[in-house]
């Protein structure tokens, strides 16, 4: 089937451009960050030590996790809200530190393009997941702009706990863990197409990346 893998950092447009690219395709959209979350929200709910390596991949292999559309569901529930809450955004770290637990990801990501053309974003879907994706991109933008798309996106949910100097500062941190985790690091693909999304519309950045499919040969006009 075919692939078009979107990485890039928090904040920088990944999953609406995804949704809004699969919608457009007709293609399945996979979250492969609400896959490592929905991994993290189960330790915590089952109690199983984040530093338990062997635990958290038995686990990880032991759960239904189904991420459609923009839409997560952990054995059958729908956990899409409860994933973005910061605990366990905290915890999402340590099960995607994991490197067996990472193993058992790819699996299950890799499965579902067996069955499906499909939108993937992440962190490292067109560099170890999929590194024979027909298109790669990786989607970027400045630190600020990143920090106020989750500011109003967290504001639009009713949620002012956080300033928007601390979620850029707990962005600019899960960057750096995210780019030096030794497994599965945030990384530009080699061949990847890097679009910028500072000032650009939703509309205007699918827009680009249909037309690089176009190209691409991967769909038609
Ligand atoms: O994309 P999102 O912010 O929901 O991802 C949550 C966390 O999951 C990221 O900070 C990253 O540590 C991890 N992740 C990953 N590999 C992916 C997707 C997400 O390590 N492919």
């Amino acid at each position: 089937m075919k692939i078009i893998t979107l990485d890039g950092p928090a904040g920088a447009g990944k999953s609406s451009t995804a949704k809004a690219l699969a919608h457009e395709l007709g293609w399945y959209h996979m979250d492969t960050g609400a896959m490592y979350r929905s991994v993290a929200l189960a330790a915590l709910e089952q109690n199983i030590s984040l530093e338990n390596e062997k635990d958290l991949a038995e686990l990880a292999a032991s759960l239904d996790i189904q991420s459609a559309h923009g839409d997560a569901f952990l054995n059958g529930r729908n956990v899409t809200a409860e994933i973005r809450i910061d605990r366990v955004t905290t915890a999402t770290r340590f099960v995607a530190d994991a490197p067996s637990v990472r193993e058992e990801m790819k699996k299950m990501q890799r499965s579902l393009s067996e069955e499906f053309n499909l939108v993937t974003e992440g962190r490292d879907q067109g560099t170890i997941v999929f590194p024979d994706a027909e298109l790669k991109i990786y989607l970027d933008a400045s630190p600020a702009a990143r920090a106020a798309r989750r500011y109003r996106e967290r504001v639009d949910l009713g949620d002012q706990s956080r300033t928007m100097d601390e979620i850029l500062h707990s962005q600019l941190q899960r960057d750096q863990g995210d780019r030096n985790r030794p497994v599965g690091a945030m990384a530009v693909a080699i061949d990847a197409i890097i679009i910028n999304t500072d000032g650009l519309s939703l509309n205007n950045v699918v827009k680009q990346i249909l037309k690089c499919a176009c190209d691409r040969g991967l769909i038609s006009d």
